[in-house]
C-alpha cells in the first residue's frame, strides 16, 4: 500500500488534518496534537496503542495456553502486554493496551519498574519478580537510598489481565549489607544447570540477578537464589560478575565500554539449536554510561551488550561468571534495555512453526533522549518509541576461518573448543542473532520482486530498477568483497529521492557498517529533534577457507605463516606452521580462501530501520523521511575496490501485527 496524504490523515481535536508529503514540511512542532500520528507509526513492531513504550519486560510463555505474553513499562505508570500465537500478530491484553500493575501499594508507592515472571510460581501461576520503588530519583551518579529499590511479588489468576500483588513485605528489601551500590533493580529469574551443580541445588532452582553495580568501583549484578516453596525466601550468593568502571572488553573495538552501572541484564544458557537449560551461558546487559571518544557527556550515554563464559567456584569462594567474547547486541545509539524470555517448544508460536525451545529476546529503540536530542513533535506524534523485532538467539559457528590475526583478537567471537590449535582453520563461535522465524515469514511473504545483481569497480550511485512502492519492506541482498580495499565504502541508498535519502554501507577502514542519515528527512531542516546523525557498528569479515582439512585443521603448510588477512589473493600463501609432530608441513594442497560474504536483512518499517547482518549484527535507528516520494533504493559505492552486490530481493509492504486495533 502507498502512503498517501489520504491514508496519513490524522484525526486531532481540531479536527482532521492532512499533511502534504509533496510539499516541503512546516516546522512540525506547530502542527496540532496527533496531526503525525501516522506518518512515521510502525506496523509490525510492538507498541502500544498510544502513548509510551519503555523497557521491555515480563515476558512469559502461559504453561495453560501456550501464548506467549510481550511485557514493557508504558507511560511511566505500570506494565502493560501484548500477547502472541505466531509472533506475527499481537492482541492487547488489557482493551486499550491497560495496564497489568500499577504503583501504589504498600511496597511501590511512587513506581513500578521492570521485572520478570516465573511461569509456574506461586500456587502454579504466572509470578512477576519486579522491583518496587519508595523513593526518586534513582541515578548512578546520585548517592543511593537504601531501600528506594526493593523486590516484590504479584501473581496473576487472569491470565496476565492483573498482576495481584502479595500483600508481604518485598522479598529482597535492600541491597547486600556493606555494598554501596550505584543501583538495584530488575530482577531476572532463570533457571542453569551448571548453578544448580556447583551450588549443589536441586535441577531447576529459580536464581535471579539484579543488575547494578558498586560506587567507586564499576558495574556488576548481585546473584539470588530461590530457597522456599513459595519464592518468598531469596539467598544472597554474592556479586556473580563485575567489571571495573569504565573498563572493556579487549581494546573495546568489539563491546564497546562496560560503563558504571548495569541495568536489565538477562541471564540465559543457548545451544546451537536455542535455548537450553543446559546449555552455555549467555547474558544481556544494558549498559548506562558508555564511552563514545567524540561525545563528552559520559552519563546520557547507553550500551546494549551480550556477554558469554563460563562458571567458576574458587575454593571458599562464590560463583563467579568469567566471560569469554562480549559483543554488542544492537549498536544503534538509541537501542537498550534488552529482555527476553524462554519460548518453549510447546508454545502456540512454536507448534506451529516445529521450532526447538527458544530464547526470544525484545530490545527497546528510545526516542533519541541517548543523543541528547531535544524538540522532537511528540505531541504531535502522540506516541514514543518502540520495541525492535523479536530476535532469536543461538550459538552461532562460523566454520572454516583462516587462524589469522583477525581471528586472534579478543573480541565478540571465541575459538569452538573443538578446533584443531594447530590448524590453518578453526571454527568460530558467536551470539547467533536471527529475526525470529515466523516474524521473518510472515514479512517476506510480502509480495516480493528481485533487482539484478552487478559488480562496482568506481565510485556511484546507479537507482534499482524497481523500487518498493511503500515504506514498509526487506531489503535482503548479499555483498562480496574481493579485497580489504581500506578505502571503500559499498551499500545501498534507501527511502531515497531528490530530497532525502538514508545511505547503508560497509567500509574496511574500521570494518564498520555505517549509517549516515545527514540527508534522512527534509523535517530536519525545519523542525528540532530530528536527529540526523550518523550510527555505526562493527563487523568483522574474516577470511574463509573453501575446504578446510579434517577436523578444521586444512594445512596449507608452505613456507609462509598465514597470519595476516587476506587481501584478496588466492590459494595458500603462507609462512611456515608447525605440525603436531614439530615439523615444518610442506605444501599439501592448494586452499582457495575468501573474504567471507556481508549478508544483508534491511528492514523498514515506516521510520523503524533494523540492519541485520551474517546473523551476528544489528544496527537500529529512526528514519524519518517526509516526501512521499522518498522511496527510492539505489546501489552506493564510493572509494576505489569491487564489489559485487547478489541475491538481492525486495518484500514490499510487510503486514498489520494489530489485527484488534482500531486505527
Ligand atoms: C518527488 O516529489 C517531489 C515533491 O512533490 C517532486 O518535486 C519531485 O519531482 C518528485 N520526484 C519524482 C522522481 O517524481
Ligand atoms: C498512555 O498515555 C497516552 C497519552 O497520554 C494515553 O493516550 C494512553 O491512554 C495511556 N495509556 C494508558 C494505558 O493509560
Ligand atoms: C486501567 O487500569 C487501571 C489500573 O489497573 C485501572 O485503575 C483502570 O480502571 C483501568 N481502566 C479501564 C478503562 O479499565
Ligand atoms: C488487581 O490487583 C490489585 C492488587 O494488586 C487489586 O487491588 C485489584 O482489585 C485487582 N483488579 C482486578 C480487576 O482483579
Ligand atoms: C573512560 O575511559 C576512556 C578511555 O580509556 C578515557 O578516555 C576516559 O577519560 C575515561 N573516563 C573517565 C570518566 O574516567
Ligand atoms: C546530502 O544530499 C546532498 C544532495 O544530494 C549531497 O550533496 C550531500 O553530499 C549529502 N550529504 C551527505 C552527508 O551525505
Ligand atoms: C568508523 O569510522 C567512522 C568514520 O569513517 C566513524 O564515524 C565511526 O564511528 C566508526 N565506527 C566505529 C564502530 O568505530
Ligand atoms: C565441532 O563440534 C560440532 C558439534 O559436535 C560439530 O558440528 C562441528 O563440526 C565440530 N567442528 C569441528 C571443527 O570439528
Ligand atoms: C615469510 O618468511 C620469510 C622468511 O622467514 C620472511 O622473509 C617473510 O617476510 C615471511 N612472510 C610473511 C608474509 O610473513
Amino acid at each position: 500500500m502507498k502512503i498517501t496524504a489520504v491514508s496519513a490523515l490524522a484525526i486531532s481535536g481540531a479536527g482532521v488534518v492532512a499533511q502534504d508529503y509533496n510539499a516541503p514540511p512546516p516546522d512540525l512542532a506547530t502542527l496540532p496534537a496527533l496531526s503525525l500520528f501516522e506518518t512515521w507509526r510502525p506496523r509490525i513492531h510492538v507498541l502500544p496503542p498510544n502513548g509510551q513504550i519503555g523497557d521491555p519486560c515480563a515476558h512469559y510463555n502461559d504453561p495453560n495456553t501456550g501464548l506467549f505474553h510481550v511485557g514493557f513499562l508504558h507511560n511511566g505508570t505500570g506494565i502493560a502486554s501484548v500477547l502472541t500465537d505466531d509472533l506475527v500478530h499481537y492482541y492487547d491484553v488489557n482493551p486499550n493496551g491497560n495496564y497489568s500493575i500499577v504503583a501504589g501499594g504498600p511496597n511501590d508507592p511512587v513506581a513500578v519498574f521492570d521485572g520478570s515472571v516465573i511461569p509456574s510460581g506461586v500456587d502454579g501461576k504466572p509470578t512477576l519478580l519486579y522491583t518496587s520503588v519508595s523513593s526518586l530519583p534513582i541515578h548512578w551518579t546520585l548517592p543511593y537510598v537504601r531501600g528506594s529499590e526493593s523486590q516484590s511479588l504479584a501473581v496473576t489468576y487472569d491470565g496476565g489481565k492483573n498482576f495481584t500483588k502479595l500483600q508481604i513485605p518485598p522479598v529482597i528489601p535492600e541491597p547486600p549489607a556493606g555494598l554501596d551500590v550505584t543501583g538495584f533493580r530488575d530482577p531476572y529469574v532463570f533457571q542453569n544447570v551448571e548453578l544448580d551443580q556447583s551450588l549443589d541445588n536441586a535441577e531447576g532452582t529459580w536464581y535471579t540477578i539484579i543488575s547494578g553495580g558498586l560506587h567507586n568501583i564499576g558495574p556488576g549484578m548481585f546473584l539470588y537464589q530461590n530457597t522456599s516453596p513459595d519464592y518468598e525466601q531469596w539467598q544472597y550468593l554474592g556479586e556473580w560478575f563485575h567489571e571495573p568502571a569504565n573498563s572493556t572488553w579487549g581494546n573495546g573495538d568489539w563491546s564497546k565500554v562496560f560503563g558504571y552501572n548495569w541495568e536489565t541484564s538477562n541471564v540465559f544458557g543457548l545451544d546451537r539449536e536455542g535455548y537450553s537449560y543446559t546449555g552455555s551461558p549467555f547474558m544481556t546487559i544494558a549498559v548506562e554510561s558508555s564511552y563514545v571518544p567524540i561525545q563528552p557527556s559520559v552519563s546520557s550515554l547507553h550500551a546494549q551488550l551480550w556477554a558469554a563464559g563460563g562458571l567458576s567456584t574458587a575454593e571458599g569462594e562464590n560463583v563467579e561468571f568469567v566471560p569469554n567474547m562480549v559483543g554488542v547486541f544492537d549498536w544503534g545509539l538509541s537501542s537498550y534495555a534488552a529482555a527476553g524470555k524462554l519460548l518453549p517448544k510447546s508454545s502456540q508460536a512454536s507448534t506451529s512453526s516445529s521450532a526447538p525451545d527458544r530464547f526470544i529476546s525484545y530490545v527497546w529503540l528510545t526516542g533519541d533522549v541517548f543523543g541528547g536530542v531535544v524538540g522532537f513533535p511528540a505531541a504531535q506524534q502522540g506516541w514514543q518509541n518502540t520495541l525492535l523485532l523479536p530476535r532469536e538467539l543461538y550459538v552461532k559457528t562460523i566454520p572454516n576461518v583462516v587462524n589469522n590475526i583477525l581471528v586472534q583478537e579478543t573480541g565478540s567471537w571465541r575459538v569452538a573448543a573443538n578446533s584443531t590449535s594447530t590448524g590453518d582453520c578453526v571454527e568460530l563461535e558467536t551470539l547467533g542473532i536471527d529475526i525470529a522465524r515466523e516474524t521473518y515469514d510472515a514479512m517476506t511473504a510480502a509480495p516480493s520482486f528481485t533487482e539484478p545483481g552487478r559488480t562496482l569497480t568506481t565510485g556511484g550511485i546507479i537507482p534499482f530498477r524497481r523500487s518498493p512502492e511503500t515504506r514498509f519492506f526487506v531489503l535482503n541482498a548479499e555483498i562480496t568483497l574481493t579485497a580489504r580495499a581500506p578505502n571503500l565504502q559499498t551499500g545501498f541508498q534507501i527511502l531515497a529521492s531528490e530530497f532525502e535519502s538514508t545511505t547503508i554501507y560497509y567500509q574496511f577502514s574500521n570494518e564498520s557498517i555505517m549509517i549516515n542519515r545527514y540527508n534522512t528527512s527534509a523535517a530536519a531542516l525545519t523542525t528540532s529533534g530530528i536527529d540526523e546523525s550518523p550510527e555505526s557498528g562493527r563487523l568483522r569479515l574474516f577470511d574463509i577457507m573453501d575446504t578446510c582439512g579434517a577436523h578444521g585443521g586444512h594445512k596449507c603448510g608452505g613456507n609462509d605463516v598465514d597470519k595476516q588477512p587476506d587481501h584478496g589473493s588466492i590459494g595458500c600463501k603462507s609462512n611456515h606452521t608447525t605440525d603436531d609432530d614439530g615439523s615444518n608441513s610442506q605444501l599439501s594442497g592448494i586452499g582457495k580462501k575468501h573474504i567471507e560474504t556481508l549478508s544483508l536483512t534491511i528492514v523498514v518499517d515506516n521510520s523503524v530501520l533494523e540492519v541485520y547482518a551474517n546473523s551476528r549484527f544489528v544496527l537500529s535507528t529512526w528514519v524519518r523521511p517526509w516526501y512521499e516520494n522518498s522511496t527510492e533504493i539505489r546501489f552506493f559505492q564510493n572509494g576505489e575496490g569491487e564489489a559485487s552486490f547478489s541475491n538481492i530481493r525486495i518484500a514490499d509492504g510487510l503486514y498489520d501485527a494489530y489485527p484488534d486495533r482500531s486505527q
